[in-house]
């Protein structure tokens, strides 16, 4: 069966990755974020086909009470694999894309919202070794771009998980590293 390949995200994907799952304003936006640094933007191949994204957010936490408990903690956002290649392990192979990432950069911990009425997600998060983080619920606000330019921002109840990292050394800048995580940009 062919593995998941995640990668940070190119200029080049983000038409296939458009046409294949949709939000392509929400694509371009975390991709401009990611050429200043702000964040990275991962995309998951199954062979030649587009199969899902994550975003790295790597900026203070827009929700306050993140923000106060899990300063300086970056957020895996925006999880989401295609509805017909889901449970073939993509979900899990964007999330340990962010996570080997993370902790070649040294950091110690993760934290993602998700959203009470999701429990797929939740379970596939707790089965990847993510806890509650014990300080209640989240609201949280998901940004939609509607055909006609207009941002809606819904607020979302959402559980709040963190998974602490083991840092690990750097895997060499050429080639791919074990997971295959390609880190060329
Ligand atoms: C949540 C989501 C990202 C998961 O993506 P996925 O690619 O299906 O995730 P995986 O395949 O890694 O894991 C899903 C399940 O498939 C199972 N699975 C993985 N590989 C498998 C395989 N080769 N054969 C059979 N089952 C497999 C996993 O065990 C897992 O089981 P679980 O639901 O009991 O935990 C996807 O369902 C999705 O895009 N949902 C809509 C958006 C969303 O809710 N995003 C989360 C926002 S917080």
């Amino acid at each position: 069966m062919t593995e998941p390949h995640v990668r940070p995200a190119r200029l080049a994907d983000l038409l296939p990755f458009t046409a294949a799952i949709g939000d392509g304003d929400f694509l371009v936006d975390r991709l401009m974020r990611q050429r200043n640094g702000l964040g990275v933007l991962f995309f998951a191949w199954l062979g030649t086909r587009p199969a899902g994204d994550v975003y790295l957010w790597l900026e203070e936490a827009e929700e306050r009470p993140i923000r106060r408990h899990l300063p300086g903690v970056a957020l895996l956002t925006h999880l989401q694999v295609r509805p017909d290649l889901r449970n073939l392990g993509v979900g899990a192979a964007l999330v340990a894309a962010v996570e080997q990432y993370l902790a070649e950069c040294g950091r110690e911990r993760v934290a993602l919202g998700v959203r009470t009425d999701n429990p797929a997600a939740a379970r596939l998060y707790r089965r990847l070794g993510y806890r509650d983080w014990g300080h209640g619920e989240v609201i949280c606000y998901a940004r939609a771009t509607l055909p006609d330019g207009r941002v809606l921002e819904e607020p979302e109840d959402c559980y709040v998980l963190v998974k602490d990292l083991t840092p690990v050394t750097p895997a060499p800048r050429s080639g791919s590293s074990p997971i295959g995580v390609s880190r060329g940009w």
